[in-house]
């Protein structure tokens, strides 16, 4: 039996929430290992829409453990309001429910604040990446400068202000440098002890939790957040967020082996969508672009920004593919493209006058390149709610078919709708 892993394939928002959902009512127990309240993910249970930042996708199903791994970084604020909210909807969660890493490091005010500071000074010369504004970054600067505040430094006043005072310095010096004020040891440790009576409850050994469940033979489900193209080291690089997004990060941002992931499911949508700036080879800033926007319905979960939309790069998540290990996709959202008369798919670039095979590595290559398309025909029927495969159209199973020859790997799960059971099952992950 597999655990799985499920990443996003492209620049997030491929449709993970859904899917996510859909596998966590076969597993037992639901991990976040990266990223923040900066990933937004939708769920549609029986009817009634819920939307997730910071709290694993398992917390709407009753029975199922989810966990927050030390890999992610922790606003105690939005945990707070997102508990909050989900509770308003019916869904009990506690301690017995829901466990987070004692080693999380946390997110603070001042590190939300920094994420502005920098995106509106980057905009006035054109270099800004397009964050969320949550904090996301420099709250992973702290944990690799060592000096980030962790929940269980919470449970312990007496080495808590010395840990805020080195904080402080480093924060305080940032800022004025910036050109804002200050923030006094006060604020920090009223704003910490706030919250500390609202999380400490829920912190554990994650590693052992983890442990014990793997060793008693249960279904672990690693939901990943964002997608490959935003991972800091493989991604488009400096239009990036600050953590790991590839499969690997599962193990070191829960605390288990690598030996403990099985499948590696790649979340990929059927046309290409980002948010923020940075490099999009396939982007259609014409009436496509708009068409595939307005069907898919694309605007941030988190932001509610517009996003970018392009047609499939194969290029990408061919890469994708490789860099995590991707044993088989669940392609989402084919139905966005029913009642084109023609679909276009990225197959390689042109760099500088030579066709290449990879998105290349340089800020200014990954800038130069132009898409090279195949032209494949639309189809008429819908595709929407089909439950096998013979509810589509033919031209539709020769798309899914050609986009599986193109990126190396099999569709495992088709997402035909929104709704958990518009799905068609190829291969269980759990099962592999
Ligand atoms: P940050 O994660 O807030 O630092 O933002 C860095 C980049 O990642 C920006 O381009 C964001 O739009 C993007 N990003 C962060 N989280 C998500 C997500 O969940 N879906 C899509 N894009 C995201």
């Amino acid at each position: 039996m597999a655990n799985v892993v499920v990443v996003g394939s492209q620049w997030g928002d491929e449709g993970k929430g859904k899917i996510v959902d859909w596998l966590s009512e076969r597993a037992d127990v639901v991990v976040r290992f990266q990223g923040g309240h900066n990933a937004g993910h939708t769920l549609v249970v029986d009817g009634k829409t819920y939307k997730l930042s910071l709290l694993p996708s398992g917390v709407v199903r009753p029975g199922k453990l989810s966990i927050i791994g030390s890999g992610v970084v922790f606003d105690p604020h939005a945990f707070v309001a997102e508990l909050e909210r989900i509770r308003a909807l019916g869904v009990e969660i506690g301690p017995d429910r829901l466990k987070i890493a004692e080693n999380t490091p946390l997110i603070l005010s001042l590190h939300r604040e920094l994420d502005g500071f920098r995106e509106d000074a980057a905009s006035n010369s054109g270099t800004k990446i397009g964050t969320t504004r949550r904090g996301i970054g420099p709250a992973y600067e702290d944990k690799g400068g060592r000096r980030a505040i962790r929940i269980m430094d919470l449970a312990e006043p007496d080495t808590l202000p010395m840990k805020v005072d080195r904080l402080l310095t480093h924060h305080n010096a940032l800022r004025r440098g910036l050109g804002h004020p200050e923030v006094a040891h006060e604020t920090i440790m009223a704003e910490l002890t706030s919250v500390a009576g609202e999380i400490l409850p829920y912190i554990d050994r994650v590693w052992k939790v983890l442990d014990d469940k793997r060793r008693a033979g249960e279904r672990i489900l690693f939901e990943g957040a964002q997608g490959t193209l935003l991972d800091v080291d493989h991604g488009t690089y400096p239009f990036v967020t600050s953590s790991n997004t590839v499969a690997g990060q599962a193990a070191a941002g829960s605390g288990v082996g690598p030996g403990a992931i099985g499948y590696v499911l790649g979340i990929t949508k059927a046309y290409t969508t980002r948010v923020g700036e940075g490099p999009f080879p396939s982007e259609q800033d014409n009436e496509v672009g708009q068409f595939l926007g307005e069907r898919g319905h694309e605007f941030g979960t988190v932001t509610g920004r517009k996003r970018r939309c392009g047609w499939f790069d194969a290029v990408l998540v061919r890469q994708a593919v490789a860099v995590n290990g991707i044993d088989g996709i669940a392609l989402t959202k084919l139905d966005v493209l029913d009642g084109l008369d023609e679909i276009k798919v990225c197959t390689g670039y042109r760099l500088d006058g030579e066709v290449i095979d990879y998105l290349p590595a340089s800020q200014g290559a990954q800038a130069r390149v132009e898409p090279i398309y195949e032209v494949l025909e639309g189809w008429q029927g819908t595709t929407k709610g089909a439950r096998s495969w013979n509810d589509l159209p033919a031209q539709a199973v020769k798309y899914v078919r050609h986009i599986e020859e193109l990126i190396g790997a099999p569709v495992a799960l088709l997402s035909t709708s929104p709704e958990r059971d518009d799905t068609i099952l190829v291969t269980d992950p759990f099962q592999d």
